[in-house]
């Protein structure tokens, strides 16, 4: 079976020296010499500052909102991401509050903010959907103006830029998970980025226990660290990442070409560059999408409905209002596998599937 990602292995002979580096120091936890290389090279090479590793995506939301400490307020949130986005929010006692998405981006559409602001909003937290930058400085304007924290979900961007500089850098926090399936891992993992330098000494000292110095808890924490192992194959990733992008960007530029006039593509911000860590495709409607699905299923080639359920349906949140677009596009969106070798025949059977579908349509007209 093709699955939608493919989990890259770097070079084994260079993990096996960080390994056998690993044996001699004995050093497997607790801050290590490699997580501190890791955090290091990361702020170098993305140019941020402020970052801080921590153990998966899902913990480096929970990170930020136990930083917020805000128990029972309001957080505005798109209703179209990975379930964490909103799963986060719930476990650490605040309360999501949906604001629909743009049918073009995807992302949380500015205009929809506003309206859900009360006095109990701390903060919005938008996600950069399938690495495509959320409209930033119109969600800055909303949030200075009242005086709410940004918190960035940007875990599908690890190759993106907007207006030249990386996009951690933007918002109070934007967190990024550095899960096995992503173009840049550390098996499980993620980071925090955090604009202010006091709350990241503070988040220093709960990603260890609240543990300040020996002997003292100066504050709550939790266990989010991420472990040496976990590290190296971050540091054996880094180095392989040109490489990664390069074929990324092939298969994408592969899929572009050859499925832009028969489905619809997402629209990319003009002040950001397009990401090449998914290629989702958008059908008239549902019929469309299933078809086309079933038809890869008969290949071995499982595409997946990226991002279903609509997070405004989840059990555990309470959402009186509907988030249309989000449902409608979640009841018809596919991301396509891509990896290198599966991209002919794969837009191979969309094109067959859909013109069979159209001429079948047409006939009826
Ligand atoms: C947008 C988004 N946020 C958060 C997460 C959670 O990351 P993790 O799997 O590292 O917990 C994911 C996971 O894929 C994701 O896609």
């Amino acid at each position: 079976m093709t699955y939608v990602t493919k989990i890259y292995m770097p070079d084994k002979e260079k993990f096996k020296s960080y390994i056998d580096g690993i044996y001699s120091s004995g050093w497997l936890t607790n801050n290590g010499p490699l997580v501190q290389e890791l955090e290091k090279r990361l702020e170098e090479y993305l140019g941020v500052k402020n970052l801080l590793c921590i153990s998966s995506g899902t913990d480096a939301l929970q990170f930020a909102y136990r930083l917020l400490e805000s128990d029972g307020k309001e957080v505005i949130t798109t209703p179209f991401s990975f379930v964490s986005t909103t799963s986060a929010i719930v476990a650490e006692r605040l309360i999501p509050v949906f604001a629909d998405i743009d049918k073009e981006t995807y992302n949380i559409d500015p205009k929809n903010i506003e309206q859900n602001i009360n006095i109990n909003t701390v903060a919005i937290a938008p996600c950069h959907v399938f690495g495509n930058a959320c409209d930033i400085d119109e969600i800055d304007n909303i949030a200075k103006k009242h005086n709410l924290k940004v918190i960035y979900d940007a875990s599908h961007a690890f190759d993106v830029k907007y207006k030249g500089k990386h996009i951690l850098n933007y918002g109070d926090m934007s967190i990024i998970s550095f899960h096995a399936t992503k173009m840049f891992h550390t098996i499980e993992g993620a980071a925090i980025v955090i604009k202010d330098n006091d709350l990241y000494k503070k988040a220093k000292v709960v990603r260890n226990y609240g543990i300040d110095a020996p002997d003292s808890v100066a504050m709550l924490g939790v266990n989010a660290k991420i472990n040496e192992l976990e590290a190296a194959m971050g540091l054996c990733m880094l180095e392989e990442e040109d490489t990664i992008y390069r074929e990324r960007k092939e298969s994408h530029e592969y899929y572009t070409k050859r499925l832009k006039d028969y489905v619809k593509l997402q629209k990319i911000n003009p002040n950001s560059q397009q990401s090449y860590s998914y290629f989702p495709i958008l059908f008239r409607d549902e019929s469309e999408m299933s078809r086309v699905r079933e038809a890869l299923l008969k290949e071995d080639i499982a595409a997946r409905q990226y991002f279903k359920p609509s997070l405004d349906t989840l059990p555990y949140v309470k959402c009186s209002d509907i988030m249309e677009n989000s449902r409608d596009i979640a009841s018809r969106i596919l991301v396509i596998p891509m990896h290198s070798g599966v991209e002919p025949i794969v837009s191979k059977i969309i094109i067959k599937t859909l013109t069979e579908i159209r001429d079948e349509e047409s006939c009826v007209a």
